[in-house]
């Protein structure tokens, strides 16, 4: 049974969508079967970041009624890695009921080994609805104290709503002398770190040729991390999986 994964954050711009493409083709090349969705319905980008420009039936039309899902499910050319991409209009928008997700999603679970999802930041309607379509999170943080305490918030309402928070991903860490050592961070946090991504211009270099990191510099930092993190999933979501259910 496939294991359904949000990818979330309390502020914005921490890592979500470099993780989630990531990670995908991380656990793709592990053999898994891995369904990326972008799910950040009004700032929609996994599918630039994943190199696929021209989807005709995305997530908005599933959601606006006018579609099935299985037809948004698009194969990329990462091995085991298809992607459910999102319109990037606003007509697209209009039309889509967000509430719809988590029903959306959950059809897809016996699909999949394992189900991403690219969250909005925060916790207004349009994350919340995004985030609670899966059954685990993956919090994503940056090394400075306030994005920290704002993930944590968005742990503990998560876990309130009956999410396995599988722990957070520790991401752009030594951009500054300032940041906060990953074990003060676990401390702070009470919840596994699962994975250390350092700061990496290969990261950015990557994303401008639409080919994630882990394919476009697969010996830089950052994509060894990436790669490490997708062992610790496999590794925890089997773990978690076998308390749980
Ligand atoms: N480890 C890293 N090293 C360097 N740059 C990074 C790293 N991780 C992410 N970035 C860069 O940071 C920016 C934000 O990343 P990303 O879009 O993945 O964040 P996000 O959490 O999805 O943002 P949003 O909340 O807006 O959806 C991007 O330009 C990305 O290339
Ligand atoms: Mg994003």
């Amino acid at each position: 049974m496939g294991r359904i994964i949000s990818i979330a954050s309390g502020k914005g711009g921490t890592g979500k969508t470099t993780t989630t493409a990531n990670l995908a083709i991380a656990l793709g090349d592990k053999g898994q079967k891995v369904c990326a969705i972008d799910a950040d319905l009004t700032m929609a980008n996994l599918s630039l970041v994943m190199g696929i420009e021209d989807a005709n039936i995305t997530i908005h039309d599933v959601l606006a009624g006018e579609a099935d899902i299985k037809d948004a499910v698009y194969s990329t050319s990462y091995e085991n890695v298809t992607l459910i991409p999102a319109s990037v209009d606003w007509e697209h928008v209009l039309k889509a009921d967000p509430r719809k997700l988590p029903e959306v999603i959950k059809s897809l679970k016996n699909e999949f080994d394992f189900i991403l999802i690219d969250c909005p930041a925060g916790l207004q309607m349009d994350a919340m609805n995004a985030m609670l379509s899966g059954e685990e999170v993956v919090l994503v943080t940056n090394p400075e104290i306030s994005c920290i305490t704002d993930t944590m918030k968005v742990g503990i309402i998560l876990r309130k709503a009956g999410l396995a928070v599988l722990g957070f991903v520790f991401n752009r860490y030594g951009r500054s002398k300032n940041d906060i050592p990953p074990e003060a961070a676990e401390e702070v946090m009470e919840i596994p770190l699962l994975a250390v991504i350092p700061e990496d211009p290969a990261v950015r270099k990557a994303t401008l040729e639409g080919i994630p990191v882990v394919k476009h510099r697969p010996n830089s930092p950052a994509a060894k991390a990436f790669v490490k993190l997708a062992d610790e999933i496999i590794r925890i979501a089997g773990f978690k999986a076998r308390v749980m259910y």
